[in-house]
């Protein structure tokens, strides 16, 4: 049997890690993220579909494929997370789809501004996994399994 498929989403902004505000998210790279997830997801038996995105459309679009082909989801929606109903509707279909999807988020939201406070995404999330920097993506898909 082959390995299921994870994909492991990134929105805005996150290519930027590194140099972006290390003091908030440290200084691992996105290809360091995901080169630790390639690790993980091969220690557990998945197969992890690493992809990141500035546009909320693409990000949308990944979902849909999700489920199209039986995935569940590590998101880190980025600050989508905290106003953006289209991309929380998509994770709902990923949902209700009866397949798992885990927000996961490097810094703790609910320690930031008050805007960060809000996660529109949390509640049609399966789970969310917040501020342990690259582990949360690391426990994310643990959480999968
Ligand atoms: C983030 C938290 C968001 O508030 C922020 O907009 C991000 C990154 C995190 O991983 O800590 O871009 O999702």
């Amino acid at each position: 049997m082959t390995a299921p498929t994870v994909y492991v989403l990134s929105g805005p902004n996150l290519n930027r890690l590194g140099t972006r505000e290390p003091d908030v998210y440290g200084s691992d790279t996105l290809d360091d993220i995901h080169a630790a997830v390639q690790r993980e997801a091969r220690d557990l038996g998945l197969i992890a579909d690493c992809r990141q995105t500035n546009h909320e459309g693409e990000l949308i679009d990944w979902l849909h494929e999700a489920v199209d082909v039986g995935a569940d989801v590590v998101l880190n929606p980025g600050a989508f997370t905290h106003y953006s109903y289209a991309v929380r509707d998509a994770c709902a279909i990923v949902t209700t789809s009866g397949r798992s999807l885990v927000e996961v988020h490097l810094s703790n939201p609910a320690t930031r501004e008050e805007f960060r406070h809000t996660s529109v995404v949390a509640g049609v999330a399966t789970g969310t996994i917040a501020g342990f920097g690259l582990q949360s993506y690391l426990l994310g898909l643990r959480a999968l399994v």
